[in-house]
């Protein structure tokens, strides 16, 4: 049997290139290191005193949950010592962090969501972490500058999926793989090499209840796939539900709503590491504009952030659903 681990499988990547430094090596085992501490803690909820409010807000005016700030402790702490990172960005922090400019080795920027669905963990409902790794153009010496960079241009991206198992999902721009965390072992393994999503699926996972407030197009969809007997999955973390639809295909939604007009999910470190996946497992990622924006959609890729928390529309999934959503806009 021939074990490959998420170490040894990044390694084995960055030899393909000459000159290859193994800063990359370096910047993926701090989020598997990180990782490994949330799954711990996550897995000791109720044990150990971490559910419940933090007391604080974010900058989206959200309750913050303990949890949420210590995925961001580990995933600061383990960034933090990685000699290469120029600068870190999260969810939880309004400002990006600079940790060392482009003159002192600074080559990468990575952003996250510490825990995606935090909201579900006092039920012990699958939560995630998401990042995206960036470039740093040492040219650019604002650290917002430095990461407002379309999504075409991450370097890699993935998510982890605290559930029934600890699941890596990675992607550098070379097809997607994923990986399982073995406990006897501590060690994530390789399960699964150049995932693709089923090109069709008869699901849609969406949050049906603010559907009197989406977009007609969006209520049209919604009628349409109740008649061609579609089946329904929400689960409510965002991790949990691509994971999904990536694994058994289907369509993922989140349309703008009264509440959130320009869509909830965020573009950086939500859609921008999930449609780099998607997309490099042969499915397709689109923000339709509203209507009065002229209707059409946009590749969530070629999106230029203005902020680091900007919000977007999203669609995404297998090809033949994503279209499926879009004819009826
Ligand atoms: P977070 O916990 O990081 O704030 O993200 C929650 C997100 C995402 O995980 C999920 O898809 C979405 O919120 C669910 O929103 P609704 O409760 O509005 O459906
Ligand atoms: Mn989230
Ligand atoms: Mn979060």
């Amino acid at each position: 049997m021939n074990i490959t681990s998420l170490q040894s499988h990044i390694l084995q990547e960055e030899s393909r290139y000459q000159g290859a430094t193994g800063d990359f090596t370096w910047i993926l085992s701090a989020i598997s290191l990180a990782a490994k501490g949330i799954a711990a803690q996550v897995r000791r909820a109720r044990i150990e005193d971490v559910i419940g409010d933090h007391g604080g807000a974010n900058v989206h005016g959200e309750t913050q949950q303990k949890l949420d700030m210590i995925a961001n402790d580990l995933l600061m702490t383990c960034l933090g010592s990685r000699p290469t990172i120029a600068v870190v960005a999260s969810e939880e922090h309004e400002e990006p962090t600079i940790l060392r400019r482009g003159a002192e080795g600074g080559k990468y920027c990575v952003i996250f969501d510490p825990l995606d669905g935090s909201s579900n963990l006092d039920v012990s409902v699958s939560v995630g972490t998401i990042f995206s790794i960036l470039k740093n153009d040492p040219s650019i010496p604002g650290a917002v500058e430095t990461l407002c960079q379309p999504g075409t241009h991450q370097v890699a991206a993935g998510y982890i999926l605290y559930g029934s198992s600890t699941v890596f999902v990675l992607t550098t721009g070379r097809g997607v793989n994923m990986f399982v965390l073995d406990p006897s072992i501590g060690s994530f393994v390789l399960v699964k090499s150049n995932l693709r999503i089923p090109p069709a699926a008869k699901t849609y996972s969406v949050n049906e209840a603010n559907r009197r407030t989406f977009p007609e197009g969006f209520q049209r969809y919604l009628d349409w796939a109740h008649a061609e007997e579609y089946s329904s999955r929400y689960i409510g973390s965002m991790v949990a539900d691509v994971h999904r639809t990536l694994l058994k295909g289907g369509v993922f939604l989140y349309p703008p709503t009264s509440k959130n007009p320009l869509g909830k999910l965020r573009l950086m470190y939500e859609a921008n590491p999930m449609a780099m996946i998607i997309e490099q497992a042969g499915g397709a990622a689109v923000a339709p504009s509203s209507a009065e924006r002229g209707g059409s959609a946009v590749r969530i890729l070629e999106i230029t952030p203005s902020s680091i928390h900007q919000r977007t529309t999203v669609v995404l999934g297998s090809s033949a659903e994503v279209e499926n959503v879009l004819r009826h806009l």
